[in-house]
């Protein structure tokens, strides 16, 4: 099982999809099954049912993938302890963006909720989350000014080197 960690907007999505291809694995993003599952967007889980409703159907989720995969997680998926521990069952890719970069790949965002608050407020949660991805990962990649083909060799070469 290979998980992909790291901020919102560092490109978990995209890279997993290449990575599932190159490595022969099934893809599971996890926000679009958690979106399936409710049939509802992840703004509306939180707009209606709250960040809490989310995080129990995350780690509900992660707890259930018994199938090798690549799976592409949320960028909160590290908040809790019991993900945590869960995530340690695979090999956990953490793709390391610099504040900078997120902050411009998510500068008209409108799809989420996380993303909210002034600079700072943001910037704190960013810091906050980076030791939590630290502590988790098997391999950090750094995704400063790489692209999504770069990233995958990068993670192929780690993973079998
Ligand atoms: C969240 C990140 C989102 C999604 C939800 C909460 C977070 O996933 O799970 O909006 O807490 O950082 P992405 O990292 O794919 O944006």
């Amino acid at each position: 099982m290979i998980f992909l960690v790291g901020f919102m907007g560092s490109g978990k999505s995209t890279v997993a999809t290449k990575l599932s291809e190159r490595m022969a694995l099934p893809l599971l993003e996890m926000d679009d099954e958690i979106e399936k599952l409710e049939a509802k967007s992840i703004k509306e889980i939180f707009a209606n049912e709250g960040e809490e409703f989310f995080r129990q159907k995350e780690t509900e989720l992660l707890q259930s993938i018994k199938v090798d995969a690549v799976v592409s997680t949320g960028g909160g998926v590290v908040e809790r302890e019991q993900n945590r521990e869960a995530l340690s069952i695979g090999k956990v890719i953490y793709l390391q963006a610099s504040f900078e970069t997120i902050i411009q790949r998510l500068s008209n965002d409108k799809t989420r909720p996380l993303w909210a608050g002034n600079e700072q407020e943001k910037k704190q949660k960013f810091e906050r989350r980076q030791e939590l991805y630290e502590g988790v990962a098997d391999v950090v990649i750094e995704v400063d000014e790489k692209t999504p083909e770069e990233i995958t060799e990068e993670i192929m070469h780690r993973l079998n080197g």
